[in-house]
């Protein structure tokens, strides 16, 4: 019997849990990680610092041009995003990005750029991509796709302690605005908005502990997988 690699997909609503599963799915089973959101809260951060117009797609065109996005394997063996060779981890997931990310993925330039360079990235297979289109969109024809939901307090409880964690203190009802903004934007933007793609199986981590979610979404990984010769 021998293992095939496949391309996972994991879409669903924000803070349910999808990059913490995808992280450790992967480095289970060797496979790449790659976080679309981290890609699209990138490209949020240089259009905040070099002020560029989201009404003008000449001005849209020209800052992707000059944008390089990259992860990178950090020593301590955590996958980190790099914007045009600086770590912007950190940066990218503080809150003036946050609040500004669903609004800059509505743009179809900036998807477009995005969407070519996470095909490329999943071409050779064995990855596990996180992100709102990514069974519907990037890879349609991806082995296993999943869909993640959660109780929208959980999912605010779980984003606060998240942030806690980088010493960021936000208030709950600040980040269940957050949460519930971009949940608003990414399922009713025009291009390739948020929704279930119709063979992805849907995981509620409500009442789930991550162990249980990544042990669920490893159990059906190996079902794909296995090739019996
Ligand atoms: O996964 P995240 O919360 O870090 O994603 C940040 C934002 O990026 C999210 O609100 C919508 C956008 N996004 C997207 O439009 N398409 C993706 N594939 C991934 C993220």
């Amino acid at each position: 019997m021998n293992l095939r690699k496949i391309v996972i997909a994991i879409d669903g609503y924000s803070a349910c849990g999808k990059s913490t599963t995808a992280k450790e799915v992967a480095a289970i089973l060797g496979f790449r990680y790659i976080d679309t959101g981290a890609m699209y809260r990138a490209v949020t951060l240089y259009f905040i610092d070099h002020h560029v117009a989201l009404t003008n797609p000449k001005e849209v065109n020209r800052a992707l041009q000059q944008i390089n996005i990259s992860f990178k394997v950090t020593k301590n063996n955590t996958s980190e995003t790099f914007l045009n060779g600086l770590n912007v981890e950190k940066d990218i997931r503080k809150m003036r990005v946050s609040e500004n990310v669903s609004q800059v993925s509505t743009l179809k330039e900036v998807r477009v750029a995005m969407v070519e360079q996470q095909r490329r990235m999943g071409k050779e297979k064995g990855v596990v991509m996180d992100g709102r289109d990514i069974g519907t969109v990037v890879f349609p024809q991806a082995e296993l796709k999943l869909f993640m939901t959660a109780d929208m307090l959980v999912r605010a409880f779980r984003r606060q302690r998240e942030l806690l964690d980088r010493n960021q203190l936000v208030d709950l009802d600040d980040v269940m605005d957050n949460i519930l903004q971009r949940d608003k934007i990414d399922t009713t933007r025009t291009e390739s908005p948020l929704r279930k793609a119709d063979d992805a199986i849907v995981i509620d981590t409500t009442h789930i502990s991550i162990d249980e979610q990544v042990d669920e979404v490893i159990r059906l990984a190996l079902s794909h997988m296995m090739v019996i010769r």
